[in-house]
């Protein structure tokens, strides 16, 4: 059996790992065509994510790639909210700036002005799990700018303080949270505290979620499984169920899930994510009828491969190339691409959207 490892190295900031190759015989060229070789098989959000909380907490902040888009995002958090429910004319540009990976630069291609619209969240209660990194923290800053109030939520307490400090020097409302969305208590605990903090919850985004490294489901251990399951599946229904009855007693809400394109699709060697995406799909449905009367909508968002530290972390000019290659524009979304459904279905402008799934992949599943 031919295993796989990560080779990491940081480069201004941003830990970068190149997939791959025997463990005998490392070399570049190798890792290269073995990693094209894989194609679909060995690309799925997260691959090789191994990395300990540590490593995690270690990455946080200073590791995201997008630093401009985000004063640019927060900057907008003083403007006066507009008067209609999307205000185009008012959209600032957030293009990143390229980002370096192991001596490769993400180009996002992404055309200036396609993002940062000011959503009608104002006064919004707003819990938003893996709130502290990628896609949870531009979701943070894009509601908090729309004048939400947001809980920003996530296993890391210091990267979480980190982002609501962002939001706060500009002018927002947040406040940090700890919690492991593989534990109940620890959920309940959290959605207590927004509670207690600001009096009711109105809307909740759920993007904790870990990525594995690559095995074929017969080589896939318990506790992988177990990991994995546990905190992309288990994690959301935790949140699903405490969100639910926090908001079901003030008349409704919005919850948004981050499953991913697996959710639709599979790739091979990826059995736990993959199974664990398609459960939150249905979860997203289930709750949605059994909560449609209290006035509480439930919707996925489904990301394609998105340039956060969850795939970064992992990924080398080769490996880069490879994954550009899978999504018909070709190139990687943005977390602030993601962002942008993800607080539309928060806002009131999706009020007659529940139980569906919103797909931003690049066209990945298109094919
Ligand atoms: N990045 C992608 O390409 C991609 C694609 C499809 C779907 N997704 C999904 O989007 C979501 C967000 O991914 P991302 O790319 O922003 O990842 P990320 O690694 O940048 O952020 C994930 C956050 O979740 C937190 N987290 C992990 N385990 C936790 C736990 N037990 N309790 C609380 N917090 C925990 C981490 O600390 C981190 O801050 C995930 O659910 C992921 O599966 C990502």
């Amino acid at each position: 059996m031919v295993r796989w490892f990560a080779i990491a190295s940081w480069r201004h900031g941003v830990m970068t790992a190149a997939l791959a190759c025997p463990l005998e015989h490392l070399d570049a060229s190798r890792v290269g065509r073995l990693a094209i070789r894989l194609d679909r098989a060995a690309a799925f959000p997260g691959l090789g994510d191994s990395h300990t909380q540590q490593e995690s907490a270690d990455r946080s902040v200073e590791s995201h790639t997008n630093v401009d888009a985000r004063e640019r995002m927060l900057n907008g958090l003083e403007r006066p909210i507009p008067d209609t429910l999307i205000d185009r004319a008012d959209r600032g540009s957030t293009t990143p700036e390229t980002s370096d990976t192991i001596g490769t630069t993400l180009d996002s291609g992404k055309p200036e002005g396609t993002t940062m619209t000011d959503y009608d969240v104002q006064d919004m209660v707003t819990l938003v799990t893996g709130g502290a990194s990628g896609i949870g923290e531009a979701t943070s800053l894009l509601l908090a700018r729309g004048g939400a109030h947001v809980a920003v939520a996530d296993l890391r307490l210091e990267a979480s303080q980190r982002v609501v400090d962002s939001i706060t020097a500009a002018g927002g409302r947040a406040f940090a949270l700890e919690v492991n969305v593989t534990d109940e208590t620890s959920v309940d605990a959290a959605v207590s505290a927004v509670l207690a903090t600001a009096g009711r919850l109105d809307a909740a985004v759920n993007s904790a979620g870990v990525g594995m490294e690559a095995a074929p489901l017969a080589d896939t251990t318990t506790e992988e499984y177990r990991r994995v399951v546990g905190v992309n599946l288990d994690g959301i229904f935790f949140c699903l169920r405490a969100q639910i009855r926090a908001m079901r007693p003030t008349g409704g809400g919005s919850i948004v899930n981050l499953a991913s394109m697996l959710a639709q699709v599979a790739t091979a060697g990826a059995s736990p994510y993959v199974a664990a995406k398609h459960g939150v799909l249905g979860l997203t449905r289930t709750a949605a009828l059994d909560h449609a009367a209290d006035g509480i909508r439930v919707n996925a968002v489904a990301p394609g491969y998105i340039g956060t530290p969850m795939v970064m972390s992992h990924t080398g000019p080769e490996r880069l190339a490879l994954l550009n290659s899978l999504h018909p524009v070709g190139r990687l979304g943005q977390a602030e691409e993601v962002a942008e459904m993800v607080a539309w279905l928060v806002s009131a402008a999706s009020t007659f959207c529940t139980g569906s799934i919103f797909t931003v992949d690049g066209g990945y599943t298109a094919r």
